[in-house]
């Protein structure tokens, strides 16, 4: 049966099948190769998109931004402030509201149930940008990646080893993703911060129909082996107290990708992050932990695997404007 996403939401990768999911990885191709060859039609135009921003963006508003205007369309910022949404007015008001004047809703921001909502209320396709627990959009970004770096449409046995904080929006999309394509997934992270029981069990029956796997370890020294995607995300998340920076890195400081963990995995492997990443002492946040913790602002990764030739990360961050217009596209017109 031909796929037809037209007026779905994309709130979670839970959601989408993994035909699905697939459509959108072959959609997002299509995007990037006539975006390339300068053959790109403006699909959408006439319409226009409300990007609701609760949390900072760099990579996500641009890709919606871009994506809109590449498609003919309009796009609205409603950034933390200057709105009255979830302030004065509901989000179920909000919803009802933006509804009636948009063609689609991204949402970043804290709460899953707030996206929920805004879909639930709006009638028109509702994006998640990023909520605490959830980055779908990301997910097909990363997909793509493999993909491309691999050369390889299936995913199916690929292992991806995620070293870090797995109880938040990456590593559960992550386990999602992996499970539904099929790929063997091991988070490795300290107990205090596997992901919740419930999910964990999700993922490993929906990755055992699917020929994966999901598992969990806290061994830091073997985890990476015969790897090959080796991925990580910051120790502290958007919307986490920033008092959490002194207990985390002692937390996670075994648990940091560096060359000897990329030296354990295959030979082609290749290192993800979503980013924005510490790996050097560049940034304002990256002085200010430098300032009251120490050491040289590099944390959940290295700036050797970093900048290294195993580092996949701006082409990671590119593939966010590509699928992402992809989902608009696919949720849109169909
Ligand atoms: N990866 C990601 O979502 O980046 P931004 O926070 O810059 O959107
Ligand atoms: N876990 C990170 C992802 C950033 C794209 C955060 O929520 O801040």
């Amino acid at each position: 049966m031909a796929i037809n996403l037209k007026g779905r939401n994309f709130l979670k990768l839970l959601d989408f099948s993994q035909r699905e999911i697939y459509y959108l990885l072959d959609l997002s191709k299509q995007l990037k190769e006539a975006k390339y060859t300068g053959t790109e039609r403006k699909q959408l135009e006439g319409k226009t998109v409300a990007l609701i921003f609760q949390k900072d963006s760099t990579r996500t508003r641009c890709a919606f931004e871009v994506g809109a205007a590449d498609l003919g369309m309009n796009s609205v910022y409603l950034g933390p402030s200057g709105s009255q949404f979830g302030k004065k007015e509901s989000v179920e008001d909000s919803a009802k509201v933006l509804g009636r004047m948009f063609d689609g809703i991204q949402f970043r921001g804290f709460k899953q149930s707030d996206v929920e909502n805004l879909a639930k209320y709006s009638g028109v396709p509702v994006w998640n940008g990023l909520t605490d627990e959830w980055h779908p959009t990301q997910m097909l970004a990363d997909i793509m990646t493999i993909q491309e770096a691999k050369g390889i449409k299936k995913v199916q046995g690929i292992k991806l080893v995620y070293f870090g904080d797995c109880r938040f929006n990456m590593a559960n999309s992550y386990m999602v993703v992996c499970a539904k394509l099929g790929m063997n997934f091991i988070g490795c992270a300290p107990k205090n911060l596997w992901p919740n029981d419930d999910l964990l069990k999700q993922c490993k029956e929906i990755a055992k129909l699917n020929g994966g796997s999901i598992e969990m370890t806290i061994d830091h020294t073997l985890a990476a082996y015969d790897a090959d995607v080796i991925a990580t995300d910051v120790w502290v998340s958007m919307g986490e107290d920033s008092k959490m920076w002194g207990s985390r890195i002692k937390e996670l400081k075994n648990y940091q990708v560096n060359m000897e963990k990329i030296k354990q995995a295959k030979d082609d492997v290749i290192f993800l992050h979503c980013l924005p990443s510490f790996h050097d002492d560049k940034t304002e946040v990256a002085q200010e932990v430098i300032k009251n913790f120490g050491g040289n602002g590099e944390l959940e990764v290295t700036d050797e695997v970093f900048n290294s030739k195993y580092s996949y990360v701006f082409e990671e961050a590119e593939n966010r404007l590509h699928t992402i217009k992809a989902v608009m596209l696919a949720t849109i017109r169909g």
